[in-house]
């Protein structure tokens, strides 16, 4: 069945077809055929569909996509919250926490928390999320994340090297072995990539060559490649990222001038979650730079209970405009093409004929009020007859 989604204030396509840095249409219309995209152009000279749904002058968005988030997690972490606020350092020894609240929760418990946290981001205009695993760190435990997020989406990462659990504090060796082992041949099925938290500064995350031999292991297992670097400090994640031809390298808080160059020669997509730099109060990569140098960014919610526990990607737009130096166009573009891009997806991000009818619609008349109007809930995803 077709509908005809017109009254379209303004309706933003990121199709260079239609120039400037978010290829907007004014007064526009779409066409949905299924669940694909049809048609787009002005309103006067949209065709006829079976349906028609009027949306009176708001503006309309490729839906977000929020390319990386921690959904299955029991527990939280708000007393480590306040404690950082007060001035604690934030190095990922909480992570323990949720790795024993999220062992103790049943399959349908997980699968609850997972199914609410999609629906809020829905409700705030999300139409894609990416999900790892990271808080069961035994074979079974990750290989029952993945499943249970397979459930939701197909962009699922394996993320075992999230930190070295308690029990194998002294054995760290021991756990790179499991985890490019056995781990990685039981959670594989269920994961398109694989994921490392690469952090020297961390004594719970792992270093260059650890995280070097995580990624090679998950590459020779048919999974693409994540990381996470440079988020507590400079470091070799993002240089290991490019060498290895990851798709995204997420964090980038402390970027060296080798960095900004290593990216921007490259394909590897950087990743920036400035929720995380509100939530640990650290300082903010200057997005602008990035994109000055030519690197390809993306912005994301990184939702997780301790880092950022916010499924917000308007919050996260705001947040990118403010505090890293990017025009709110910008932001927005990062928000949905350059996600669609770090997930190397040429089906989202966009509102072009054959991509996905993932719409996202505004109680406003452009997208200038998500950081006008911050903190407001201006964004949801359109749901079509
Ligand atoms: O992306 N940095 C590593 N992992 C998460 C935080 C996980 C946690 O603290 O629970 C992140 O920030
Ligand atoms: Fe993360």
């Amino acid at each position: 069945m077709s509908i005809l989604v017109t009254g379209i204030g303004e309706l933003v396509t990121n199709d260079p077809a239609h120039g400037g840095e978010l290829g907007i249409v004014g007064d526009a219309a779409v066409v949905v055929d299924g669940d694909r995209v049809a048609w787009v152009g002005p309103a006067v000279a949209a065709p006829a569909a079976d349906d028609m749904l009027d949306v009176q002058g708001r503006a309309v968005l490729p839906s977000f996509v929020d390319s990386h988030a921690h959904l299955v997690f029991a527990g939280d972490r708000a007393a480590e919250f306040a404690a950082r606020m007060a001035g604690t350092p934030y190095d990922g020894g909480g992570i323990a926490s949720s790795v024993r609240a999220t062992r103790a929760a049943s399959d349908d418990e997980l699968r609850r928390l997972v199914a609410a946290r999609i629906a809020e981001m829905r409700a705030q205009g999300t139409g894609t999320v990416e999900i790892k695993s990271g808080y069961g760190l035994t074979v079974d435990d990750e290989a029952r994340a993945l499943r249970i997020a397979r459930e939701f989406t197909d962009e699922t990462t394996f993320l075992g090297a999230h930190v070295v659990p308690a029990e194998y504090a002294e054995r760290r060796d021991e756990y790179v072995r499991l985890v490019t082992g056995p781990m990685l041949a039981a959670c594989a099925p269920y994961a398109k990539w694989i994921d490392v938290f690469c952090e020297p500064r961390s004594p719970h995350a792992f270093t260059g060559d650890e995280a070097r031999a995580v990624l090679t292991a998950g590459r020779d297992a048919g999974l693409a490649l994540r990381v996470h670097g440079n988020q507590l400090g400079p470091g070799p994640g993002v240089q290991l990222a490019v060498e290895l031809g990851a798709a995204s390298v997420d964090h980038c808080t402390y970027l060296s001038g080798a960095d900004v160059d290593a990216l921007a020669g490259s394909a590897t997509v950087a990743t920036l979650l400035p929720g995380v730099e509100f939530s640990t109060r650290s300082p903010y990569p200057d997005a602008r730079r990035l994109l000055e140098a030519g690197v390809r960014i993306a912005l994301a919610t990184d939702c997780n209970p301790g880092t950022c526990y916010s499924s917000s990607m308007p919050f996260v737009i705001a947040l990118a405009v403010r505090e890293m130096g990017l025009t709110p166009a910008q932001a927005l573009r990062a928000a949905t093409l350059g996600a669609a891009d770090s997930l190397r997806r040429d089906d989202i991000g966009r509102l072009t004929v054959g991509s996905r009818a993932d719409l996202t619609v505004l109680d406003a008349p452009s997208h200038l009020h998500l950081t006008y109007r911050a903190g407001v809930p201006l964004a949801r995803v359109l749901h079509l007859p």
